[in-house]
């Protein structure tokens, strides 16, 4: 079984905190990071990488504890993977192929497993400026793949994509995630809400949630309501109530939103989705 064990994990840039006391313990399976811009996501995701030193604390990723044997074991997306413009597809993971070690006929067979397994067989002669986002991130995903690591960890894979590349990619993380751990950044709630087996929020450095899905769905299984709000009404409506969707309609605005506390009977109630619950958990918290 594959696993990645922090404990106490401190990291700072300068004086300024970025991950305070991180106790994480994850298993096979597709795990969530969620969080908003500057939560700590990508340091968190380079530290278990060992692209960081850590401050404070213990990784252990497969039962190794040296940055070294880690990286044998991890293969990783940076958010901001981009390769050499002029390169092609196939070109780049075979030369990323050799840097890993590999030659030959093995190195031949890997990439063409690989380009098949993301969907760029098609497309291996392409340069790789001439790929669109979806294409580059899934040539990002092959070349962490090269090495058949055990951890697969990738930031913010779906930033930018377009729905149907988006669950695309999705899908290819979760088949993914059957034989390894995948752990997978975003700031989108719903990338992960029919994806991910478990969901730890990251908001300041700190895990503030740490679970299914299912259960922080029921955690606040009560506040979330609907209600179509007069034009006129609106910007009164949303200094009162946390808005997490809104819709113009012929009669109004149709919004959707959340509220803490006692139960509003004025509101029709409608059944939360994991935005709206991972909103509820950020708020609760700075109540
Ligand atoms: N090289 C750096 N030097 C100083 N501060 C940094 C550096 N990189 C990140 N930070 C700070 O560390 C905090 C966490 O950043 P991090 O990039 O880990 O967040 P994130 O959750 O990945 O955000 P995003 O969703 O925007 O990618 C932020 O406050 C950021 O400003
Ligand atoms: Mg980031």
């Amino acid at each position: 079984m594959n696993s990645i064990e922090i404990k106490h994990l401190s990291f700072s840039y300068g004086k300024k905190i970025v991950l305070n006391n991180i106790n994480l313990s994850i298993g096979n399976g597709l795990y969530g990071l969620l969080g908003k811009n500057g939560a700590g996501k990508t340091t968190l995701m380079k530290l278990i990488v060992g692209l960081l030193p850590k401050s404070k604390g213990q990784i252990k990723v497969c039962g190794e504890t040296d940055p070294k044997k880690i990286r044998s074991v991890v293969g990783y997306l940076p958010q901001d993977f981009d390769f050499y413009p002029d390169m092609k597809v196939r070109e780049a993971l075979n030369y990323l192929g050799i840097l890993d070690n590999m030659k030959g006929s093995q190195l031949n067979q890997r990439v063409d497993e690989l380009l098949g397994l993301v969907n760029l067989s098609q497309d291996q002669n392409k340069k790789i400026k001439d790929l669109s986002g979806g294409m580059k991130r899934r040539l990002g995903i092959a070349q962490s793949l090269l090495n058949n690591p055990h951890v697969l960890i990738v930031d913010e894979p779906t930033a930018g994509l377009d729905p149907e590349e988006r669950i695309r990619f999705r899908n290819l993380l979760s088949d993914l995630s059957a034989e390894k751990i995948v752990l997978f950044s975003t700031h989108i709630a719903s990338d992960l809400e029919s994806t991910a087996n478990r969901l730890g929020i990251l908001d300041n450095g700190h895990f503030i949630y740490d679970g299914s899905v299912e259960d922080l769905l029921k955690e606040y299984s009560g506040g979330t309501y609907e209600t179509i709000v007069n034009r006129k009404d609106y910007t009164s409506f949303k200094s009162q109530y946390i808005v997490f969707e809104q819709k113009e309609l012929a009669e109004g605005i149709l919004v959707r939103f959340i509220h803490y506390g006692r139960p509003l009977a004025q509101f029709k109630r409608i059944s939360p989705n994991l935005e709206s619950a991972y909103l509820m958990k950020i708020y609760d918290r700075r109540r």
